[in-house]
Formats: structure tokens, sequence, C-alpha cells
């Protein structure tokens, strides 16, 4: 059976997400690039499920190390991850994904980030408990 996990980045107030991008996209201080490190180092040779928006953000090289799947909404998330029998697969957003996917996650994995700007994607509590918001 598959090891499920989440992992993402929050700004102060649970910003996720910002026309499509990440909202502290350009941002120079060093943890930033510290948390996006971690995050493909994390998820090294593992499976990443995202959805569209979220599939097409993610560079070209990422591809090479680990199994990148686009998921949809037609899909049932039991099924797309009994695809991956003993794997550990990361959900990785966005928030629809999250909400469908938080009942079968067992470990969540959250970076808080100094962010405090604007965003159109937010991060819910809910999901923790294994309920979509
Ligand atoms: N801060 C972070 O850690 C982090 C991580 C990831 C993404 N983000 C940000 O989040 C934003 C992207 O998220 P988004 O929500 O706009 O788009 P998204 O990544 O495309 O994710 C949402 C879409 O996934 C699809 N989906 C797949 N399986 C689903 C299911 N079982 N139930 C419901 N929907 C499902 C749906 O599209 P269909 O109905 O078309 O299939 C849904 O609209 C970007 O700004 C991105 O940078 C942030």
């Amino acid at each position: 059976m598959a090891d499920v996990r989440a992992m993402c980045a929050i700004g102060r107030r649970g910003q996720l997400g910002l026309t499509g991008r990440m909202p502290w996209e350009g941002e120079q201080a060093p943890e930033y690039a510290a948390d996006v490190r971690r995050f493909w180092e994390m998820t090294r040779g593992h499976v990443l499920l995202v959805g569209p928006v979220t599939y097409r953000s993610i560079p070209a090289f990422a591809h090479q190390e680990r199994t990148i799947v686009e998921i949809r909404s037609s899909m049932q998330p039991e099924e797309v991850i009994a695809r991956f029998p003993d794997r550990i697969v990361f959900v990785g957003g966005g928030p629809a994904v999250w909400a469908a996917y938080a009942p079968l996650i067992r470990i969540w994995d959250i970076t808080r980030l100094p962010y405090d700007g604007p965003a159109d994607r937010w991060f819910d509590p809910a999901w923790l408990c294994g309920t979509g918001g």
C-alpha cells in the first residue's frame, strides 16, 4: 500500500498560490530558495500527484528524478493511489486536490514562510482532519 503524504509551503496567513504560481515567486530571501530545494530533495525518487495548473508550473528538470502525474477531478483518489503500491506518494496540490485526497493523507509537511502579501489560493486547516474545506 502506498504511503501518502502532502507537502506544501504557506505564507503567514495560509497563502498558497497567486495567478497559477507561488505567491512569493521572485523573493530573494534564503528561506524561499531553501524551501524549493527541500521540496525537490524530499520528493526525489517518489511519486508526485498534482492538478493541471500546478503541473504546468513544474520545471522540466524535475521530471527526471521523480514520477510526476497530472491528476484530474474525473479520477477517483483511491484508484489513483492504488496505481502506486509500495511507493511514497506526495499529494502536491492545488487546494481542490488536497481537499479530495485529504482522507488518504498520513503525513502533512507544511513549511511556513514569512510571506505576507496577496494570494488567490489558501491553505484550509480542515484538510488536516481529513475533510475537504
Ligand atoms: N504553496 C504551495 O506549496 C503550492 C503547492 C502547489 C500549488 N500551489 C499553487 O496553487 C495554485 C494551483 O492550484 P489550483 O487549485 O489553481 O489548480 P490545480 O493545481 O490545477 O489543482 C486543482 C485542479 O486539480 C484537478 N483535480 C484533480 N483531481 C481532483 C479531485 N479529485 N478533486 C478535485 N479536483 C481535482 C481539478 O481540475 P480538473 O477539474 O480540470 O481536473 C482542479 O481544478 C498555483 O498558484 C500554485 O502555485 C502552491
